[in-house]
């Protein structure tokens, strides 16, 4: 049965200058879940005009927030104080990623980890796993079970870590293509082949992950590049002929469209040459980088003129330290006034809708346009105090935007739709 979700509609067209906004909108959907219809409620087709209503008032009306980067098995562990990202890993996150050997325990995480995703307004991820194959499959499993465009793959992980967490080159690759068979394409998920980073992959498991992206027809990679300096100098040390971190990864065929390089925070000229001619992309985690004090990524860096590099936006949970991708718009904000570049709000929102879907290659989504999916959330612009405050004094839509980034999470989040179902409902807090 189609239904008519109506309210204030934004979204964007290619560019964020191209902004899409219909302070009384209507959203057809039909279905198979996709928009059939959207634009001026008052320009509704007759042949629309009967089916059932959920009117949303005043309230925003966006494309789904899509998460370029987060791990499934670090769910519980937000806010693990480490000294710097290798100490985090060791002390606090290897340690809890072994846990997801055990079926019965990944598929009850893997419920509460989508429920999460849901109430923050997060309708598509691309994800990590843990190196156990039943981590994988009970994260495919539930959000198959959910209609959900989810990518995600086995992490590959070889060396320099505990044996609870390790695999090898073979098992690590055949265990990807079985679940590449298994998942990859059915219903709206996607397989990621997933080389943790080249400190716990040996050259043997790098040359084998890019035997995999090669083979493995519309899968995509991703990975960590560049994150923190221990990180690069150990990197430095394992891949004494490699030129740079970048070119590590370089040399096994890991760069391309399909490729996606969480942090890309010290990436020197060459780097940046290399990824942008690949059509590479690196996604910016800030509060990751904040809370592990692993440095400020600079866009203006990474986008110079010339050699541009893709960019995608993320949480990078657990080492960041909300799942809202509304915090990680202030943080991304944040993070770039310090390094002396403004972002508009245009800008942020587009990166965390149709910029990420366009980098993931995840065509059905990330926009309000016919045929695509209904992954839609219903943003409340005066969701707490201080939020109905500001709103007091905003004078346009970027204003509203502009707050939600830097003072929203969550509690913003009053419903989210899955390919046109609701998913997710907060009421409004009585006063
Ligand atoms: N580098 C390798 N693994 C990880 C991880 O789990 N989180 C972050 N932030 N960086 C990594
Ligand atoms: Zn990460």
């Amino acid at each position: 049965m189609s239904r008519v979700i109506k309210g204030q509609t934004v979204s964007f067209g290619a560019s964020h200058a191209d902004v899409r906004h219909e302070e009384k909108g209507a959203i057809v959907v039909g279905d198979d879940g996709r928009i059939l219809w959207a634009g001026s409620a008052a320009n509704l087709p007759a042949a629309h005009s009967t089916h059932p209503v959920d009117d949303h008032g005043d309230m925003l009306i966006m494309p789904g927030l899509i998460d370029a980067h987060i791990h499934f098995p670090q769910y519980r562990m937000l806010a693990a104080p480490g000294k710097d990202l290798l100490d985090w890993l060791a002390r606090f996150t290897f340690p809890e990623e072994s846990q997801y050997a055990d079926r019965p325990y990944a598929a009850s995480a893997a419920e509460t980890f989508l429920d999460r995703l849901a109430s923050h307004g997060t309708t598509s991820a691309l994800a990590f796993c843990s190196v156990h194959k039943p981590c994988a499959e009970a994260l495919f499993a539930a959000a198959h079970r959910r209609n959900m465009a989810l990518v995600t793959g086995k992490t590959m992980m070889d060396r320099n870590a505990i044996p609870t967490v390790q695999d090898t080159p073979e098992t690590g690759a055949r265990e990807s293509e079985e679940l590449y068979r298994a998942w990859h394409g059915k219903g709206r998920l996607r397989y990621a082949v997933t080389p943790r980073f080249a400190v716990t992959s040996s050259e043997a498991q790098l040359k084998l992950s890019g035997e995999l992206l090669a083979s493995l027809d519309g899968a995509l990679m991703q990975t960590h590049l560049s994150e923190s300096p221990g990180e690069i100098a150990l990197v430095k040390q394992l891949f004494p002929q490699a030129v740079d971190y970048t070119d590590v990864y370089d040399r096994f065929g890991l760069l391309g469209p399909r490729s996606f390089f969480a942090h890309g925070i010290h990436l020197s000229d060459r780097e940046c040459q290399r990824l942008s001619e690949s059509g590479s992309t690196v996604v910016h985690c800030p509060t990751s980088n904040t809370f592990l004090g692993s440095g400020l990524m600079r866009l203006t860096h990474l986008r110079k003129e010339g050699r541009p590099v893709g960019i995608g936006v993320a949480t990078d949970v657990g080492g960041g330290t909300s799942y809202s991708m509304l915090a990680t718009l202030g943080e991304t904000y944040k993070v770039q006034m310090l390094a002396g570049y403004k972002p508009t709000a245009f800008e942020l929102f587009h990166l965390a809708t149709r910029g990420n879907a366009e980098r993931l290659g995840l065509a059905d989504v990330g926009s309000l346009e016919t045929t695509k999916f209904a992954d839609l959330i219903v943003l409340d612009p005066a969701a707490t105090p201080v939020l109905a405050s500001r709103q007091e004094v905003s004078k346009s839509l970027e204003d509203v935007l502009f707050s939600l980034a830097i003072l929203g999470d969550d509690r913003a989040v009053r419903a989210t739709y899955i390919a046109g179902k609701k998913v997710h409902e907060r009421l409004p807090v009585t006063p």
